[in-house]
């Protein structure tokens, strides 16, 4: 018999305690010894969890215990999961977690102090989805080339009511929130924090690249307006919230940002609070992983994978390698970064301004791919001129944006959305 104590009794742990009970004959099956949950640590003993495990309010009732092989993380925040993981790990204990935040910043000093004990993470990066299986072992064959994938529900599901029904960008996220999907702070979704989170997890696995949320480009989806909507249709576009880390010789690109991407592509399909991760390999060639990325059972299923994994023996590093990756390989440098993009400007609607326009994107050798003009319906005598360039640089668009807003025919901010072919 294994026996487990879980930190954290919310929404995932209630589930983790649940399907080790309903489901304990498969389990057990799989794992080879029965599991148990030996106690649950909450922070209100007065609060009725309707969970069937003894509790305590005290993490140290956990981490001192002799007899608790595993600690499951489920706490959420930083700094105390921090310093009980790093416990934990010293008395010996397996740790499993689904601690997405603790992991954006602290994994390689974790992976450092875990050494040869189990440290898992399944749950941490699309809930339910096995993706960190999937990098780790399942194509460990490969150099990989890209992973590009929704991975914020919350995000998913207010794009896709925008773009499906035109809702409005509010109203949709106080439904998001009602649904539970949202972080208690929903900046964290429509931020594109939360998603950076996962990214730079499955970065470090790919590629081995230590970077933090600060050091990688991260754009939300709040300033998305009712016409990027509009030409994304016309132009058969979805727009998703994308996490990306593209290999481009010895540089990785690392980014977050809202995303055109064709309506006919698989990731496009991928509608509501659902997530999906594509993954190129140079061996493999394109590969999809899609399922629900939030929500007590599905993020428990992957919860309990790592607890069996770990009572079958399985040893493996924390990141998935145990020599260096491949040598040389940095993040790029955001303003590097290349796309193709679209902008959004409200112009005076008189003769000379898109040539005005136009040649200030050519001295910044911006090309132009499509281009169209509306009606701007906040602005009397304006127009709002929309744009599709050629691949450019990150570091030309940002100055042509900061350049086009100075000019006395631009009003307002300057909208951009980056599109990938
Ligand atoms: N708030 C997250 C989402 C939950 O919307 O996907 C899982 O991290």
């Amino acid at each position: 018999m294994v026996k487990i104590g879980i930190i954290g009794v919310g929404t995932v742990g209630r589930s983790v305690a649940a399907i080790l009970e309903a489901n304990s004959d498969i389990i057990e099956a799989r794992a080879g010894k029965k599991i148990v949950v030996k106690l649950g640590i909450v922070q209100d003993l007065t609060k009725d969890r309707g969970v069937n495990i003894p509790l305590s309010d005290d993490p140290y009732d956990v981490i001192n215990d002799p007899e608790i092989d595993i600690v499951i993380e489920l706490m959420g925040g930083i700094d105390g999961p921090h310093m009980l993981v790093k416990k934990a790990l010293a008395n010996g204990k397996a740790v499993v977690t689904a601690n997405k935040a603790l992991l954006a910043y602290h994994r390689y000093e974790l992976q450092e102090l875990a050494g040869d004990i189990p440290f898992m993470y399944e749950a941490s990066t699309a809930g339910g989805i096995p993706i960190i299986g999937a990098l780790r072992n399942g194509l460990a064959a490969n150099h990989i080339e890209s992973i590009m994938g929704i991975m914020n529900g919350t995000c998913n599901f207010i794009l896709t009511k925008m773009i499906g029904e035109g809702a409005d960008y509010k109203e949709v996220l106080k439904e998001a929130q009602a649904l539970g999907y949202a972080e208690s702070d929903p900046t964290f979704d429509v931020g594109g924090f939360d998603a950076s989170h996962k990214l730079l997890i499955l970065s470090s696995i790919a590629y081995g690249i230590d970077a933090k949320p600060e050091d990688i480009l991260i754009e939300g989806i709040d300033n998305i307006t009712s016409t990027d909507v509009e030409f994304a249709k016309d132009f058969e576009y979805a727009i998703k919230l994308l996490g990306i880390a593209k290999k481009v010789g010895n540089g990785v690109e690392l980014r977050v940002h809202p995303t055109m991407i064709p309506q006919n592509s698989m990731i496009a399909k991928v509608d509501g609070v659902m997530n999906a991760v594509m993954v190129r390999g140079d061996a493999v060639g394109e590969t999809l992983y899609y399922g629900a990325g939030a929500g007590g059972n599905a993020t428990a299923s992957a919860v309990i994978a790592d607890i069996i994994d770990i009572v079958r023996g399985n040893t493996n590093p924390m990141l998935g390698y145990k020599k260096p990756l491949e040598s040389g390989l940095t993040l790029l440098p955001k303003e590097e970064i290349h796309s193709h993009y679209y902008l959004r400007l409200s112009v005076d609607d008189k003769k000379g301004v898109l040539a005005e326009v136009t040649n200030l994107l050519s001295r910044l050798d911006i090309s132009i791919e499509a281009m169209m003009q509306k009606p701007d319906n906040d602005k009397d005598e304006c127009v709002e001129l929309l744009f599709v360039t050629h691949e450019c640089q990150e570091k030309s668009i940002q100055e042509a944006m900061s350049e086009l807003e100075k000019l006395s025919v631009v009003h307002g901010k300057v909208g951009m959305i980056r599109i990938e072919q």
